[in-house]
């Protein structure tokens, strides 16, 4: 029993603290600040890096330099204070290379002391090879006119595009000088923008051709998967006192229209949750193939298109991004085990701003049960599998060691996170736990941590709030669900429904249609008043339940609602898969439009599940026409679905 209590402490106060997706000797010395010199050569797909390195040594001896790498070119290694070269050497897992990358091993010629600073400078050049980023073709753009590049990082992609110690438990300040070659690009990334220089190219390049140079910066510390860059034509407007849309030219008024309240936004969460420190706050919507719905890269959200529906209905993705600011952003996990300590957080407080936005709790409610709907479906999916690491995605501590970080991504940490907090929430009181919110906050500002440090930190916060009676009853009823909570691969211990007047009427209505086998419920029309969250409610819980829908069921929705026409990516990707799966969608005209959404969205949450749904050949055939114009990553996610696939079905 002692040895039990032991080895968990050890998992819960030690074992936790480590990351074990990053090659770096991250624990022995720390970056404290990059300075990123980028040459952009976007009609090669080239990038010619330089990147000079500010680090504090945390052991009493240090003698070699450890950053993570995938698939690049380190052309040398140098002390820019004396030009002294230094021998390097890459160390390199062939299983480990594809998934994670490699170590480079810096010698650094010399014994460094605790405290004492290394600085020094790597030359190297990246390619198509990057997996952080998309290099586009002007014909891929919206405006044809020049090429257009974007970076995702998040988990572990940074170290494709900068050799850096890769690990959200670091982190730094960073500078930039971006180079274009052409006087059409404009560059933004994750930092402040400083002044801009134009400059004549010379050499190799076009005569009396006009290129700019941009000089970046950011004063806040962030961890690496932070860093990002876009450049292409595109331009910014102003949406507010502090905030911005940016985008290509073509619809960038569309976007602008529907993005009109994001100062608002901020403001929302502000008053819930305190100051936004990060200055301007702006989104660029990138183009279609952008592989996540949002990222929350500081000062500057990455966007799909699909967040624009016309109706504003989409937004909540910004609110959510903007959340990160504080929860993500500002605190953020110290390994990818505990992305919850990302997203779940950051889920709550979208929500707690949702609430303000819709001014009305159950249409929050309706997204929380849409979240339940899609994590109950996952963790039954997840422990259905006969792989130790897939059944612990269902759980808030994946295993990530030895794989590709992203693997184990899904909504798990959102929304399995969420009934945590909004559990927690409960024990005490809406007031007291956002109090609590805020000293976290305040705790852990700029900082890394993980479950542990969240358990250790509340559970001392509130031995001084409440009463020593209090204390010990809440105190019960935490220590009786968290480690079930984070570490169990079943159901979270207790789950909040969220029944509300919104869901009733939508749960009624899929009830009604399943048991009229075909024929249309009396009040079907209510459904065009719904919401566009109530609507996602009904077609996920059509999904819940698609073992009961018959074609005759699925040709009188389209017959209803013209599900297979409608605008919003966020219904037409579930109505689309409902398709396949029920085999509504066969040959039919149905799915050409599934088709065609494809080849126009690469939201990865949107193709996976109609790539899974697909039989093997047809799947293998659209991606394969599609390829060029998915992002790397979702090739990657698309890829490892198809071969999961079996042939016969
Ligand atoms: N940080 C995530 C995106 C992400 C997670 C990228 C993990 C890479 C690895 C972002 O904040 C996010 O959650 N985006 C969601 C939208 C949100 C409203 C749930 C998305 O892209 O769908
Ligand atoms: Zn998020």
């Amino acid at each position: 029993m002692k040895l039990v209590i032991i080895l968990l402490l050890c998992h819960m106060l030690y074992c936790v603290d480590v990351d074990k997706n990053t090659f770096s000797n991250y624990k022995d010395v720390k970056t404290q600040h990059l300075h990123i010199e980028w040459l952009l050569n976007l009609n090669d797909k080239v990038v010619d890096g330089s990147v000079e390195y500010t680090l504090k040594v945390f052991a009493n001896q240090l003698s070699e330099v450890h950053l993570d790498i995938y698939k690049m070119n380190i052309l040398f290694i140098y002390y820019p204070s004396n030009g002294q070269v230094l021998k390097y050497h890459v160390e390199s897992d062939p299983i480990q290379k594809d998934e994670q990358g490699d170590k480079l091993v810096i010698e650094l010629g010399q014994v460094y002391k605790y405290g004492e600073i290394v600085k020094f400078r790597i030359k190297y050049q990246i390619g198509e090879d990057a997996r952080a980023l998309s290099f586009m073709d002007p014909s891929q753009t919206d405006d044809k006119k020049a090429p257009y590049l974007f970076s995702q990082c998040e988990a572990n992609n940074c170290r494709s595009m900068i050799p850096l110690q890769d690990t959200p438990s670091i982190k730094f300040t960073y500078s930039a000088t971006v180079i274009t070659q052409s006087p059409l690009i404009n560059v933004f990334m994750s930092g402040n923008r400083l002044q801009t220089q134009k400059f004549e190219l010379m050499g190799n390049y076009e005569m009396n051709s006009i290129a700019n140079i941009f000089q970046f910066e950011l004063n806040i510390k962030i961890p690496a998967y932070l860093i990002a860059i876009v450049a292409g034509t595109v331009e910014e407007r102003s949406t507010g006192a502090r905030t911005a849309v940016i985008s290509e030219s073509k619809n960038i008024q569309k976007y602008k229209d529907e993005l009109e309240d994001l100062d608002q936004y901020v403001q929302y969460l502000e008053d819930y949750i305190g100051e936004y420190k990060w200055g301007s706050y702006k989104i660029v919507i990138l183009p279609a193939s952008f592989p996540f719905g949002g990222m929350e890269n500081p000062l500057l959200t990455f966007a799909n298109p699909t967040i624009i529906v016309g109706d504003k209905s989409g937004v909540s993705v910004a609110v959510h991004e903007i959340a990160h600011s504080w929860f993500g952003n500002t605190i953020t996990c110290n390994n990818w085990s505990n992305m919850w300590i990302n997203e779940g957080f950051c889920v709550f407080l979208e929500r707690k701003g949702l609430k303000t936005l819709f001014k009305d709790i159950n249409l929050v409610h309706v997204n929380s049960q849409v979240g339940n709907n899609e994590m109950n479906a996952l963790i039954k999916e997840f422990n259905s599998s006969q792989d130790d690491f897939v059944k612990s995605y269902a759980s808030l501590h994946p295993k990530t060691e030895n794989h590709n970080a992203d693997d184990s991504f899904s909504t798990i940490p959102y929304e399995r996170g969420f009934q945590l907090l909004y559990y927690l929430e409960k024990q005490i009181n809406e007031t007291r736990f956002q109090q609590l919110l805020k000293a976290w906050l305040q705790e852990y500002e700029y900082k890394s941590a993980d479950e542990s440090d969240f358990y250790r930190f509340m559970i001392l916060w509130l031995k001084v709030q409440l009463s020593a009676e209090e204390f010990t009853t809440v105190k019960k009823s935490i220590d009786n669900v968290y480690t079930k909570w984070v570490y169990d691969y079943g159901q979270p211990p207790i789950q909040e429904t969220f029944e509300n007047p919104a869901s009733k009427d939508v749960l009624q209505l899929v009830n009604a249609w399943i048991e009229g086998k075909g024929t249309k419920p009396q009040n079907y029309q209510i459904f065009d008043g719904f919401k566009s969250n109530q609507k996602q409610l009904f077609l996920s819980s059509l999904t819940e339940k698609s073992k009961d829908i018959t074609e005759a069921i699925m040709v009188s929705l389209e017959d209803a609602y013209h599900l297979s026409d409608l605008r919003d990516a966020e219904l037409l990707f579930r109505w689309y898969a409902l398709s396949i799966n029920t085999k509504y969608a066969k040959d039919t005209t149905n799915l050409q439009k599934i088709k065609a959404f494809v080849g126009v969205v690469g939201r990865m949450k949107m193709v996976n599940p109609i790539y899974k749904a697909l039989n093997k050949e047809t799947a293998t055939q659209w991606y394969q026409e599609n390829y060029a114009f998915y992002h790397p990553l979702t090739r990657q996610s698309i890829e490892s679905i198809i071969k999961s696939k079996t042939i016969i079905e």
